[in-house]
């Protein structure tokens, strides 16, 4: 077997003699011929979920030498949830093309892809999957639980509610401070079904994760063991040239729904599936979600629907629990990173706790996932989790109260004169991947204050952006196509009605379609789009797809491979 970096190190040419001689560092000469693995590392101080990975990073590398291969760790683009404007998913498809293109650049064979906060992961595997690379995923994994006063914390969820406790004054201001190190107990991502833990699991069940090893702790030593093991099967993965359009097909995604659902993940793994399958050539629809997914039963029991956190789910049994009990709705053909069906690995997988991880007979919700629903307001899709809805809005008629950008919400959701009652659908737009670059996590709008005093918890909120992992309601995101692209949803006005019916799955505005034609976006609306004039955001908004295909930048969907036919000298 000809190895790729051959290309650079082979022969006794000059350009050879470069390539190695910089590149010796005590390494013999033999080590040119043998698999070069690069280590892509996302981690940063300043990505603290991830920032435990080099540490990860030395037990692959011990793998990799182990299994005869040597390890070359690249670091890549790492993008911290928390700290990273105006957010993290304007980014994505940067780090996806930066960690491409320097595969692709470098002699390497093969890579291990080390990830973990919220888009390191997607953005991993969009980069392997069109560089065509040997590659498999070591996730992170979640932080510890942290408890303060006796009482357990969920990251992200529970500084809402602490903070609504100092507001009631039944918690010191001293005290909420005090907390932030007990919420972020340890190294590792956040520990709710948010959208690490789910990207995690549903890059385990499509395949590119050693099964088994998504969800183990961040802090625990069987992660170290896990990513000394990924680091020999590196090695093997070159010897039987296993790389991402070897064994990733439409069955795998398939299998990726299905847990993606039974596991009640965020709705942000729609985006990042189809445009990790956008990469591959995959055809993978919005209608997959809702086909293969509506019918599967959420049986986790996680923070924010639920009641436990990703370190219990581990102990419970993990993903393969999960997996073993909808075995029949997965796909028996759909081959792993390690050559072997992904339902091999469930005869031994035992449930250890039922009350973190359902049985299939006594699910949390019978059917999850995600309902795609199309209509004259959203053509092209949008998106609905029934699970988190309220089940008396599924079938709701309300007339809008319209916001054109986040800021005009801002400015006007309290005010007391604000035309509003709990019949209504507020509708915020200009927040889709053009309008608001990146398309930020603000679909789920806070309800009018006036309404919250009169006891409303619920109403039906339209957007053409996402929403957080960690957040629910009866919310319609991912509108599509968005309003700064064209979409119906510029065109709503305060006062139309509005007619969801998630049954159905239609969503549409009750305006005759011949006056909805005459309509055209008013300036307030337009001047709620971003039109930046230059840098990666203008090439953002110049190239981005819409969400029902994944949000990718168009020039970057498909594969080149990883042929590089000049030299550099
Ligand atoms: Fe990194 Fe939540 S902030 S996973
Ligand atoms: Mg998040």
């Amino acid at each position: 077997m000809t190895l790729r970096s051959a290309q650079w190190y082979a022969g006794e040419n000059r350009n050879a003699y470069i390539h190695r001689a910089w590149m010796r560092r005590g390494i013999p000469t033999e080590g040119f011929e043998r698999p070069q693995i690069a280590i892509a590392n996302t981690a940063s101080d300043l990505t603290p979920c991830n920032a435990h990975l080099t540490e990860v990073a030395r037990s692959v590398a011990n793998g990799v030498y182990e299994a005869g291969g040597i390890p070359l760790e690249l670091p890549v683009v790492s993008l911290g949830e928390t700290n990273v404007r105006p957010t993290a998913m304007l980014w994505r498809n940067m780090a996806a093309m930066a960690t491409e293109e320097m595969l692709r650049a470098n002699p390497i064979d093969g890579v291990v892809l080390l990830g973990g906060c919220d888009k390191t992961i997607p953005s991993l595997l969009m980069a392997a999957a069109s560089v065509d690379l040997p590659a498999v995923v070591v996730p992170g994994g979640p932080m510890l639980t942290g408890t303060f006063r006796g009482v357990t914390l969920a990251c992200g969820t529970d500084v809402w509610r602490l903070s609504e406790e100092v507001r009631a004054g039944t918690l010191s201001q001293t005290d909420f401070t005090r907390s932030e190190s007990s919420m972020i107990r340890s190294r590792g991502h956040c520990n709710t079904m948010g959208t690490a833990s789910t990207m995690a699991l549903v890059a385990e069940a499509l395949g590119t994760v050693v099964p088994g090893v998504a969800g183990t702790p961040a802090p625990d030593s069987r992660l170290l063991e896990a990513a000394h093991g990924t680091g020999r099967l590196a090695v093997e993965l070159i010897t039987e040239d296993r790389r991402p359009s070897t064994f990733l097909t439409k069955a795998n995604f398939a299998n990726a729904i299905v847990a993606l659902a039974a596991i009640g993940g965020s709705t942000n793994a729609v985006v990042h599936l189809l445009a990790i399958a956008g990469r591959l050539g995959v055809e993978l629809t919005l209608d997959d979600f809702d086909r293969i997914g509506s019918r599967v039963p959420v049986l986790v029991d996680l923070l924010p629907a639920g009641r436990y956190l990703m370190d219990d789910f581990h102990r419970a049994g993990g993903l393969l629990a999960v997996l073993r009990e909808v075995r029949d709705l997965l796909d028996p053909d759909a081959l792993t990173v390690t050559g072997k069906p992904l339902v091999d690995y469930l005869d031994d997988a035992p449930i250890w706790d039922p009350d973190v991880i359902h049985p299939r007979e006594a699910p949390l919700v019978a059917q999850g996932g995600i309902a795609v629903l199309r209509g004259n307001l959203a053509p092209s899709g949008a998106l609905i989790k029934p699970a988190a809805a309220s089940p008396h809005l599924l079938r709701h008629r309300g007339r809008a109260v319209v916001f054109d950008s986040i800021e005009d919400f801002h400015a006007r959701v309290d005010d007391p004169d604000l035309d509003v009652d709990a019949d209504s659908v507020l509708v915020l737009r200009g927040c889709g991947p053009r309008g608001y670059p990146g398309m930020p996590e603000v679909s789920n709008m806070p309800l009018p204050q006036k309404l919250l005093a009169q006891g409303v918890r619920d109403m039906v909120r339209v957007c053409d952006g996402r929403m957080s992992g960690t957040a629910y309601g009866t919310v319609v995101l991912h509108v599509a196509p968005e309003a700064a692209a064209g979409g119906p949803l510029a065109l709503v006005r305060t006062g139309d009605f509005i007619v969801l019916d998630v049954e159905a799955r239609r969503l549409d505005l009750d305006v005759p379609a011949d006056e909805l034609a005459r309509r055209v976006p008013n300036e307030a609306t337009v001047a709620g789009f971003a039109a930046p004039k230059r840098g990666w955001e203008r090439l953002y908004v110049d190239h981005v797809l819409q969400a029902d295909t994944g949000a990718d930048l168009d020039f970057l969907v498909g594969s080149s491979g990883s042929e590089v036919s000049r030299e550099s000298h």
